[in-house]
């Protein structure tokens, strides 16, 4: 995983800036249906989506692990942030009306303990919206697509069906979903070579795919902004 206690500063310039962050909590609160009072925002990192999952009567609540980004997120969430780790958080069962996680689960090795905390810390009915199958939604509609769909074998955390199946175990039924623009978020084939490099996305391919990528035309050309996934699910009425 990234460092995002040094990311921090050019994190909101380098991830879409406000048109990603606008789009991401739009995405969001129309899933959030039936108006809830607090909500708490997992992995809130500056708070730059954070801060736009209000209404009249809710005020968002961010944890995030990185002192860099909560350094950020502070003032812009009126200090209504602490530093906690996902997996284990430390609040009451029950506390929340909603719970969000954008863009947390990929970065996971195992999201088992987030998907469970989140359960655990929503109200009987509250809401948890996550986002899922980021890697994926990189290549879609590119002619990238074609050069990495065979090594979409390993299964990143955020995969819809795991995440689907995890909630279902915590009591959490899928309730709806959404999509919203990466603005500024279209990788080039370079980007992706390097991260294919890196190990960050495939298990497969290595070198070999790594160099299809950069053969590709125009290697250094971004492709069109990705859409992302995210799912919601209702808590059960105990
Ligand atoms: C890609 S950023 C997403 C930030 C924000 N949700 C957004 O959409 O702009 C991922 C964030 O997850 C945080 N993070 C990663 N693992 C975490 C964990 N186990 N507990 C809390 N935060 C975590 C990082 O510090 C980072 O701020």
């Amino acid at each position: 995983m990234l460092d995002y206690d040094q990311e921090a500063a050019r994190y909101d310039e380098t991830r879409g800036g406000e048109p990603r962050a606008r789009a991401a909590a739009d995405a969001i609160l129309g899933l959030l249906l039936a108006g809830p009072r607090t909500l708490l925002d997992l992995a809130c990192g500056t708070g730059i989506v954070t801060r736009r999952l209000t209404r009249p009567g809710l005020r968002p609540f961010g944890v995030d692990l990185a002192d860099g980004m909560l350094r950020a997120a502070a003032p812009r969430l009126d200090g209504a942030v602490a530093r906690a780790d996902t997996r284990q958080l430390p609040f009451a069962d029950g506390t929340f009306d909603a719970v969000t996680a954008i863009w947390l689960l990929h970065l996971l090795d195992d999201a088992a303990p987030v998907v469970a905390e989140a359960a655990r810390v929503l109200r009987p009915g509250g809401v948890f919206v996550t986002t899922v199958d980021k890697a994926a939604a990189h290549h879609v509609g590119s002619d990238l697509c074609a050069l990495v769909a065979r090594h979409r074998g390993c299964r990143p955390a955020d995969a819809s069906g795991l995440v689907t199946s995890l909630a279902a175990a915590h009591g959490l039924r899928a309730c709806g979903e959404a999509a919203f623009v990466g603005h500024g978020q279209g990788r080039t084939p370079r980007r992706v070579a390097a991260d294919v490099r890196a190990g960050r996305l495939y298990a497969t391919g290595g070198e070999a795919l790594a160099r299809a990528l950069e053969a590709l035309p125009e290697p250094r050309a971004p492709r069109p902004d990705p859409t992302y996934r995210i799912l919601a699910f209702s808590a059960d009425r105990r």
